[in-house]
C-alpha cells in the first residue's frame, strides 16, 4: 500500500509524528508532502527532528498569504505531485488550509482520500478551520474520527457509512512524550527568568485569527492575562507576535512572560509543571486535559466538548467582561477532584489508522 500524507502546520506535524511511527517497519510506502504553510523552523523543522519524522519527500514552499492565495498555491503545487505518485490513499490531517488543498487535489484526480481527525465541529462559520473541516469531510472517502461526538456529527451530515472511529493520534504523541518527560522524575521545563517551576504559574497561547486580528480584542485578552496573580508563560506564535506589533501592542506586560514557540517536549513539560493552561488552541485544550491540568479556553465554543466535563476546561470568551476576582480565580483554579474520563482513546490510534487504511483500500 502506498500512502501520501499532506501536512503543513505545526499541529499536523504532531499528528504526523504518530502516523510516521506507525508506518515505520510495516512494508508500506509512506510519502510525506510538506506544503510549507508553516516555514519558521520553530514551527516546522524542529518538530521533524524532535518527533523522529523522516524528512518530507516533497516540500512545496508555499508560505503565507491570504486564504485564497495560500490555498490556491498549494493546490497548484500538489496536483503534479499526486499525479506522479498515484497513491492508494491520500491522507490529510485536521482543518487547515493545507488540509483542504490536499483534499481538493486528491478528489479532482480521483484518488482515494482519507481525513484524519474527521467530524470535529465548532458550528462557528466565521472560523476558517470550520470551512476547511466541513468541506474536507464531505470530499473524503474515509473519515477517521477521534471521538464518539465526532462520529455523531458525521452521522447527522449523512456521512456515517464512510466514518470509522480510530481514536485520537494526538493522544499517542502526548502520552509518549509525557512518559519521556517524567522518566527522570519531575518535569523540568526551561522557564523564563522570574518564573519559578516550584511556584504556581500558568501556560498561555493565543493565535487564532478571531483573537489576534482585531486590535481591541487582542488588547483586551493581553490585558486580562497581564492582570493574573501568578506568572503567565506565553510562547508566542508568529501570528501573535506579528499582529501585536502591527497593532502597536506589547505582549510582555504585567504577569505575562513571553517566550518563543516551544518544542513539543518542552511544551508538555511546561504544562505538567504548571497550575493550568489558558489558550485558544484546540490541541492545547486537549493536551491540558490529557495531562490533567485545568484549562481556560479563550473562545466561545470548543470542538473538544469532552474536555468540558467536570470543569476540566471552561470557556471564557470575554475575560475582560468578567468580574476581576472571578476571572482570577477561574484562571488559577485547581484541577477538579473527579477522575478524568478517557474520550480520546488509549494512545494507540495511529496503528488503528494504518489497519483501517489497509482494510478499506
Ligand atoms: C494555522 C491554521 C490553524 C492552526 C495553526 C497552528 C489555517 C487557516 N489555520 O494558523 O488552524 O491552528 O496553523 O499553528 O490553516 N507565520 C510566520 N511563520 C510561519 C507561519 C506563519 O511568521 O511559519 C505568520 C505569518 O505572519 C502569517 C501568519 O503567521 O501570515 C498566519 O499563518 P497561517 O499559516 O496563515 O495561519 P496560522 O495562524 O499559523
Amino acid at each position: 500500500m502506498k500512502v501520501v500524507s499532506i501536512v503543513g502546520t505545526r499541529p499536523q506535524l504532531v499528528k504526523l509524528g504518530a502516523i510516521a511511527r506507525a508506518f515505520a517497519g510495516t512494508g508500506h510506502t509512506h510519502r510525506i508532502v510538506h506544503t510549507g504553510q508553516h516555514y519558521d523552523s520553530r514551527l516546522s523543522d524542529a518538530f521533524f527532528a524532535e518527533l523522529g519524522i523522516p524528512a518530507p519527500d516533497f516540500h512545496l514552499g508555499v508560505g503565507s498569504g491570504s486564504h485564497g492565495a495560500q490555498t490556491g498555491a498549494m493546490l497548484a503545487a500538489l496536483d503534479p505531485v499526486l499525479e506522479a505518485e498515484r497513491p492508494d490513499w491520500v491522507l490529510v490531517y485536521g482543518d487547515t488550509n493545507s488540509t483542504i488543498a490536499g483534499a481538493l487535489s486528491a478528489v479532482k484526480q480521483h484518488l482515494p482520500l482519507a481525513h484524519l481527525e474527521a467530524g470535529l465541529r465548532s458550528f462557528n462559520r466565521r472560523m476558517p478551520e470550520e470551512h476547511n473541516r466541513v468541506m474536507t469531510d464531505h470530499c473524503a472517502d474515509l473519515l477517521l474520527a477521534p471521538t464518539e461526538e465526532a462520529m455523531r456529527h458525521l452521522a447527522r451530515e449523512g456521512l456515517a457509512e464512510r466514518a470509522v472511529r480510530v481514536g485520537d493520534v494526538m493522544t499517542d504523541v502526548c502520552f509518549h512524550t509525557r512518559d519521556a518527560v517524567l522518566d527522570g522524575g519531575r518535569a523540568r521545563p526551561p522557564l523564563p527568568d522570574g518564573v519559578d517551576a516550584a511556584a504556581p504559574f500558568l501556560v498561555a497561547t493565543l493565535h487564532r485569527a478571531e483573537n489576534t486580528d482585531d486590535p481591541d480584542r487582542l488588547a483586551a485578552l493581553i490585558g486580562a492575562l497581564a492582570d493574573l496573580p501568578v506568572p503567565v508563560v506565553l510562547p508566542a506564535h508568529p501570528r501573535l507576535a506579528a499582529k501585536a506589533e502591527e497593532h502597536g501592542l506589547k505582549l510582555a506586560v504585567g504577569a505575562v512572560a513571553v517566550v518563543p514557540p516551544l518544542p513539543y517536549r518542552d511544551l508538555v513539560a511546561a504544562v505538567l509543571a504548571s497550575r493550568g493552561v489558558l489558550t485558544d488552541s484546540g490541541g492545547l485544550q486537549k493536551e491540558a486535559f490529557l495531562l490533567e491540568r485545568p484549562c481556560t479556553t479563550l473562545r466561545a465554543e470548543t470542538e473538544w466538548v469532552e474536555t468540558l466535563d467536570d470543569g476540566w476546561n471552561v470557556l471564557v470568551p470575554h475575560p475582560e467582561g468578567m468580574d476581576r476576582a472571578q476571572w482570577r480565580s477561574t484562571a488559577t483554579r485547581p484541577a477538579p477532584r473527579s477522575a478524568r474520563t478517557e474520550p480520546y482513546g488509549d494512545g494507540r490510534a495511529a496503528r488503528r489508522v494504518v489497519s483501517v487504511l489497509e482494510e478499506h483500500r
